[in-house]
């Protein structure tokens, strides 16, 4: 009886509430969330944590979870006008993305508009268990998604990392995308921000009926003030009159743990401000969040280790016991995103074919190859092993320069190991090096003033993302013309890291050997060792000396490019030092900004040098070049960089290298540098 009172009263409240329901605005705040009173929709790998926090996918690998408020969301109200717009909104929540213990995982999450809780067939990874292949761009999926993704792929088709932002329209290709990052207050300068790191990030979406804002900022700060994203587009084609709002999260083929720890969301008006200090915390790794006690936690620990160091032994006889026919991979191989299969380089250059050399470098032959599985031409550096020490650190070190992204370089696509050789796959570049354009021309070809200020220009730009605009400070330790390539467009592309060392900002650069090239070593480099922005500063100076005057900065043991330019500089004749090639056709002032750039540049004295950043201002007429008068300082009536060059005679420079003990590539390019 009861049962069919209740029923009745169902219909009552069903048949009449809508004639009395008011458009309201829908608003919801969630600090952390509730297990038994949960106000989601949760399906696929989702589950709430006792702890509060949603945990969108679980350790599965192509998986897919979705949350959505259980509610529908009014945003179009057809009742008070037959063609209404969009209604505005605005969201806030907090995510936190835990890679998988062993490093690198996928994919991302998507916060998400949807006419629908349910999304039959979606496909992980890429989709984001949002689309798949067949229902991907199609107008009718009328869905809205702001993605979070760690993984490259859908853009520009590679797996490659991608920690980008990106706004959705139906499709996953999206529309705006942004690397993950936010803008500092009162600048333009914005700050990577890691999705993958595990640490809690505060995100912004707001619609107000012409754009799509979207900001992120790491936890325990503000809200930056100019949005990551700011798309403008009206929504009111794209969505439905109710629609669902929520997450979509996947895992690709490493599963990271994604996680929502605080979600508000308001239409008509600003989301309320989450509690920051009522959420639920992150677990730091997967261990901490399991349910497990810390005795049961322990006896797991201790009998992993003892498998694990059980297999890494068998691992290590198997290995070293074997001839290496096949692919020899370590374990710590298997987690480099940016490993190559021998088999597929093998095939690119045609079995390392000698007709395939496109290039012979200090540490080996550079060959050309297409890669059978893409079709992408590809540079393939093939280094003898015996000079590399330590071959794990050198993929650590291979795997962060691989991240490395930027107009002006030569992408690192990847490494591969095989025996006793390792090889770094390149971009190929097809116009080959700056050095070979200036010295061994074909058919009277000659680079104009105009191309080579461009190509000027290119390099200061990549070594100024090098030293100042990536998370580490990247010492280039080789900047000659040999290691510029000149792409199809006749832009400078900074190449050959493999020289390169890392270092996080602010720690002092511990002293290495000396690996560079005669000619383009520093001074101070040369003296002590120790390789800094500023070392790069002094090569890039005679690399600007070196393509005005199509002269080589080193030619015979009596010819020294800087002090030449000097002396002629003094006799008031420093555009008697312009390449003969360029027929005097060239602009007077940016040819004398140049030469004087470059002079200042490879100054002794690494404090007298600018900065990149500076180099750069200086080349776009931003800064005025400091003018230098007091040209005695450069040491050139005494030939001081002659004698210095004397002093540590090539032999010297070639022993400090020989016996030269650190890891990392060791480079004979001393030897080979014209
Ligand atoms: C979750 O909801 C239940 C049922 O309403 C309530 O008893 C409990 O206190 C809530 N838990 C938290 C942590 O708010
Ligand atoms: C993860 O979630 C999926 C549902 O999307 C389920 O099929 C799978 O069994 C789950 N895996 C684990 C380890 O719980
Ligand atoms: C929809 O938006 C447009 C442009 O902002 C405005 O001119 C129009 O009046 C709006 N229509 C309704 C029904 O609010
Ligand atoms: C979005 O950003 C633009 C600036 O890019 C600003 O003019 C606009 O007011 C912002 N809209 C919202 C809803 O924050
Ligand atoms: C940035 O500016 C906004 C708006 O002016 C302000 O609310 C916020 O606190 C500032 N953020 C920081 C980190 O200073
Ligand atoms: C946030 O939550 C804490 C603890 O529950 C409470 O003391 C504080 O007043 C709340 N702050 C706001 C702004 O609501």
């Amino acid at each position: 009886m009861a049962g069919s009172y209740s029923l009745a009263f169902l219909l009552f409240c069903f048949v009449f509430s809508p004639v009395f329901a008011q458009p309201q605005p829908t608003s919801f705040i969630l600090n952390g969330f509730n297990r038994s009173e949960s106000k989601l929709t949760l399906e696929g790998g989702s589950i709430i944590r006792p702890s509060g926090a949603l945990k969108l996918t679980n350790k599965s690998h192509d998986t897919i979870g979705h949350a959505f408020y259980s509610e529908p969301i009014q945003m179009l109200d057809k009742k008070s006008s037959p063609s209404p717009n969009a209604s505005s909104f605005s969201t806030t929540f907090v995510f936190a993305i835990v890679p998988p213990s062993s490093g690198r995982g996928g994919h991302g999450l998507a916060f998400t508009l949807s006419p629908s809780k349910q999304f039959p067939g979606a496909a992980a990874g890429h989709y984001m268990g949002i689309f798949n292949s067949n229902t991907d761009a199609l107008p009718s999926n009328h869905i809205f998604a702001v993605e979070f993704d760690t993984v490259n792929g859908f853009n520009d088709d590679s797996d490659s990392e991608g920690n980008h932002v990106g706004v959705n329209i139906n499709s996953m290709y999206s529309k705006a995308m942004e690397p993950a990052s936010y803008y500092l207050n009162n600048t333009e300068r914005n700050e990577e921000i890691k999705l993958e790191s595990g640490d809690p990030i505060h995100a912004w979406i707001e619609y107000d009926g012409s754009f799509v804002n979207v900001t992120i900022s790491p936890l325990n700060r503000d809200k930056p003030s100019k949005p990551l994203i700011s798309y403008p587009i009206g929504l009111t084609p794209f969505v439905e009159e109710t629609m669902y709002v929520g997450f979509s999260a996947s895992t690709g083929k490493m599963p990271s743990s994604h996680f929502i720890l605080g979600w508000s969301f308001s239409t008509n008006g600003e989301a309320s401000q989450l509690n920051i200090s009522q959420l639920p915390v992150p677990p730091p790794n997967e261990k901490n969040g399991s349910s497990f006690d810390p005795l049961i936690i322990g006896l797991i620990v201790a009998l992993s280790t003892v498998t694990v160091l059980l297999l890494g032994i068998l691992i290590y006889f198997t290995l070293y016991k074997r001839n290496g026919k096949s692919e020899d991979l370590e374990d710590w191989e298997l987690e480099c995103p940016h490993r190559f299969r021998y088999k597929d380089l093998y095939a690119a250059t045609r079995g390392f074919k000698q007709s395939e050399i496109i290039g012979v470098g200090g540490f080996g032959a550079v060959y050309k190859g297409v890669l059978p599985t893409t079709g992408t031409e590809v540079a393939v550096k093939k280094i003898n092993r015996n000079s590399i020490q330590g071959p794990r650190e050198f993929a650590a070190e291979i795997e962060s320069l691989g991240r490395l992204r930027h107009k002006n370089l030569v992408n690192l696509q990847g490494w591969c190991k095989q025996k006793n050789d390792l090889l770094l796959i390149y971009d190929y570049i097809p116009n080959g090096s700056l050095h070979s354009l200036l010295f061994n021309q074909k058919q009277g070809f000659v680079l104009s003033w105009e191309q080579r200020f461009n190509i000027i220009k290119g390099i200061a730009a990549g070594l100024l993302y090098l030293h100042e605009e990536w998370e580490l400070v990247v010492i280039h330790r080789d900047v000659k013309s040999s290691n510029v390539l000149i792409d199809a467009e006749m832009n400078a592309r900074l190449g050959d890291f493999g020289l390169a060392r890392l270092y996080d900002h602010g720690t002092d650069s511990h002293t290495t050997n000396i690996v560079g090239t005669v000619g383009y070593i520093a001074p101070e480099f040369a003296r002590n060792g120790k390789a800094s922005t500023s070392s790069d500063v002094f090569a890039y100076g005679v690399l600007l000396l070196e393509v005005v005057s199509g002269k080589k900065p080193v030619d015979s043991r009596n010819f020294f490019l800087v002090d030449w330019v000097i002396e002629c500089h003094q006799m008031g004749q420093i555009l008697d030092t312009t390449d003969p090639k360029l027929n005097s056709s060239y602009v007077i002032e940016e040819v004398k900004l140049v030469l004087l750039l470059g002079l200042l540049c490879s100054h002794p004295k690494p404090e007298v040098r600018p900065s990149m950043r500076k180099v750069v201002r200086y080349l776009n007429g931003d800064d005025q070049l400091p003018s230098i008068d007091n040209w005695d300082s450069f040491g050139a009536r005494d030939g001081t960089y002659s004698k210095f060059l004397e002093i540590i005679s090539f032999d010297s420079i070639t022993k400090s290298y020989r016996s030269s003990s650190t890891g990392g590539i060791t480079s004979n390019s001393i030897c080979t540098g014209r």
